[in-house]
């Protein structure tokens, strides 16, 4: 069992866990991620990890309330626990291995969406500690939809806080300040966007016109987290690429994010997972969504 040792609603619909989970938080590089069930029956629910605490042994979760699982997991309270809390999962982002001398003659660019903030912070925390400070661009529907400005804006060189309707900081959607920025005349060698795949999307679109190579977090539906069930399957530079193992992060430029986008629907009902499992043979074996 992995004891949740805080439990916050950060604001409408999303929640902040902290859990205990020590052989987690030894191992784990921003950029991975972890699979949670809440009992021997829950669905796995995937979810980026947002902090971690070696020395505690814990690793923080942020998560949005989408679905009958996640309404669930919400009511839990710090004192209660998970039944699985598997990982670290995933590749760790690419700079973590990179040569620290040839990171700090970088200049990257943070875009985070929404609930994407989530797993932008561990990635300019780690940075920050490394001593390479990154612009953030933070975007949201509105002012009281935005989440943890405070600690983005302890480990970000700059923060640029943008709502979608103007309430709080700049206005517009996060394309129009990273248009905005480079205008102004910033420069920036490297990009990472994690947030809503339509938001990875349009920005990819402008940092292919910008000339600014991107890295994007995939979040497709995923089951067993290990690249044996298919459920995360997406192309990449034409290729098919399952997120769990091969990413969660790939080359923004190469993603088919329509085809993604297409797949995260069809993947719903029933019928659609016939459908795939026809279309993709093997590599959806298992995936067909009985899986518990
Ligand atoms: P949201 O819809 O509030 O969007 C966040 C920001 O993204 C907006 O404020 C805007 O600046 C930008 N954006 C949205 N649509 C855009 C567009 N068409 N063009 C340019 N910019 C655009 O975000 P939300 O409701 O917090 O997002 C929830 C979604 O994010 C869920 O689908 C969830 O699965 C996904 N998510 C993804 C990851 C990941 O790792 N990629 C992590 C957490 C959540
Ligand atoms: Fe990636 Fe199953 S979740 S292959």
């Amino acid at each position: 069992m992995y004891k949740i040792v805080k439990a916050e609603e950060l604001t409408t619909n999303i929640f902040l866990m902290e859990v205990e989970a020590a052989r987690i938080a030894k191992s784990c590089q921003p950029g991975q991620f972890i699979i949670a069930r809440m009992d021997e029956d829950g669905e796995r629910i995937p979810l980026t990890i947002c902090d971690y605490n070696r020395e505690k042994g814990t690793i923080t979760i942020v998560f949005q309330i989408v679905g009958a699982s996640t309404q669930d997991m919400a009511s839990l309270k710090a004192g209660d626990s998970f039944r699985d809390f598997v990982g670290p999962l995933g590749c760790p982002s690419e700079f973590v291995s990179e040569d620290l001398e040839a990171l700090k003659e970088k200049k990257m660019l943070f875009v985070a969406g929404g609930v994407g903030t989530a797993p932008v912070y561990p990635q300019v925390k780690w940075l920050h500690e490394h001593g390479i400070d990154a612009d953030v661009i933070v975007g949201a529907k509105t002012k009281d939809l935005l989440i943890l400005e405070k600690e983005m804006e302890a480990v970000a060189g700059n923060l640029y806080v943008t709502t979608d309707d103007g309430s709080y900081g700049r206005s517009g959607m996060v394309t129009q300040t990273i248009k905005d920025l480079v205008a102004e005349g910033k420069h920036y060698d490297t990009c990472v966007a994690i947030g809503p795949m339509i938001m990875m999307k349009f920005v990819c679109l402008m940092t292919k016109e910008l000339n600014i190579p991107t890295i994007v977090s995939l979040n497709p539906i995923m089951v067993d987290g290990t690249g044996m069930c298919g459920a995360c399957r997406v192309s990449v530079g034409g290729k098919v690429k399952f997120a769990c193992v091969d990413g969660p992060e790939f080359d923004g430029h190469q993603v088919n994010f329509d085809e993604a986008m297409q797949r995260q629907q069809i993947y719903k009902t029933a019928e659609g997972r016939a459908f795939l499992k026809a279309k993709e043979g093997n590599t959806h074996h298992g995936g067909c969504g009985n899986c518990r």
